[in-house]
């Protein structure tokens, strides 16, 4: 089997904490090389992770290497241009979430990718896990009938990350599009990924840059931002073209209790996780039921997903079509917060 040719661009935190590790474990991939516009970044991952040669640019990576895919893992606001300069290229793109700064940039990913007529994943890791690929089989069974309402939240009570995350030039916004687009994007596979038409939200950004002591925060490699322009928690409704219906809430910063959870409500039963709970009903009575799915490496088989979708030429699970319209869900939200009423999708 021939293996596949992989290069990296952009060598800080999710690079090196999740995707190479990843790699490491998969001997059927060849890590060709790595990108970084800080080249002594780029430098260090190849020497740890055995890549074969690092580059100060992606355009000097695709100029030098023969690649299946570009793993993108730069800050946000450079995600447009590195797949851009991809799919001009003719490679596959498996792209780091969010899929952009904003609408204007992933609809022009969209049009060059499907210019090229290259492959677009966006990495979503929560879809893969197996609690959550469980229960997308079960209702995709129709075992919880029709899904009409979802409720979700990735609440911190202090997380907000360090470095250019604050800074919306570079990362398009807070927690909404940094947290939410994580376990809104969950909870709308789960539904089972109806048509969004409406939504109506709040942003909030009342607690700012806190010194609170004792607590954890992700850490950009590039940590050095002082900028603090975004919101730091939100909440919301969004609607669908089948009737439901899914209310949000996300925070970097809230005086509330720190909850990650996404609830889908059928006709027949509802979920909950996680951990995954089945709430039904059996032989007249209410029934609780805790499946036992397991725990995986979620970034491990995500990759691994995009890989054998490569392989056999069928469809991503989050593929580009669903990551432009996760794209929309965002925008919208931060338009409604904006305007103070609900929007159109
Ligand atoms: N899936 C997850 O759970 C998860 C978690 C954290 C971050 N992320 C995403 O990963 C991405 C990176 O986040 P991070 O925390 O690793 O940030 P980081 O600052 O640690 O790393 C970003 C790297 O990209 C490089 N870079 C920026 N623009 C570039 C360009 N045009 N070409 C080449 N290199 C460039 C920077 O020099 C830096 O080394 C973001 O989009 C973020 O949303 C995902």
């Amino acid at each position: 089997m021939d293996k596949i040719r992989v290069g990296i661009v952009g060598a800080g935190n999710i690079a090196r904490t999740a995707h190479l590790p990843a790699y490491r474990k998969m001997d059927d991939v060849e890590l060709v090389g790595v990108a970084d516009i800080k080249l002594e970044r780029a430098e260090q991952a190849a020497k740890e992770f055995g890549i074969a040669k690092a580059y100060a640019s992606i355009d000097e990576m695709l100029a030098d290497c023969k690649l299946d895919y570009v793993d993108i893992c730069v800050w946000t606001g450079a995600h447009a241009e590195c797949a851009i300069k991809a799919a001009r290229a003719g490679v596959n793109i498996l792209g780091e979430k969010p899929m952009a700064l904003n609408l204007e940039h992933a609809l022009a990913m969209e049009q060059e990718i499907k210019r090229a007529g290259v492959k677009f994943m966006l990495a979503v890791p929560t879809r893969y896990s197996p609690q959550a690929m469980l229960l997308r089989q079960m209702v995709d069974e129709g075992k919880l009938g029709d899904i009409y309402y979802a409720k979700t939240s990735y609440t911190r009570r202090r997380g907000t990350p360090l470095g250019w995350f604050t800074d919306k030039a570079r990362s398009g916004g807070g927690p909404v599009i940094d947290i939410g687009v994580h376990c809104i994007d969950r909870t709308w596979f789960l539904m089972g990924c109806p048509k969004p038409v409406r939504v109506s939200a709040a942003t909030s950004s009342a607690i700012g840059n806190y010194q609170t002591k004792g607590v954890t925060r992700w850490r950009a490699l590039d940590s050095d931002s002082t900028v603090f322009d975004t919101e730091d928690s939100a909440c919301g409704q969004i609607r669908f073209e089948n009737g439901a219906c899914m209310l949000f809430e996300v925070s970097w910063a809230l005086n509330a209790p720190e909850q990650s959870f996404t609830q889908v409500c059928g006709s027949k039963a509802g979920a909950r996780m996680d951990p995954l709970v089945i709430y039904g009903e059996e032989c007249g009575y209410l029934t609780d039921n805790t499946p036992t799915p397991g725990k995986n490496d979620m970034f491990h088989e995500e990759i691994r997903h995009f890989i054998n979708c490569l392989r056999t030429g069928s469809e991503p699970c989050s593929n580009l079509e669903q990551a432009v319209q996760m794209q929309r869900i965002l925008e919208g939200i931060y338009t409604s917060a904006k305007l103070g009423k609900e929007v159109e999708i």
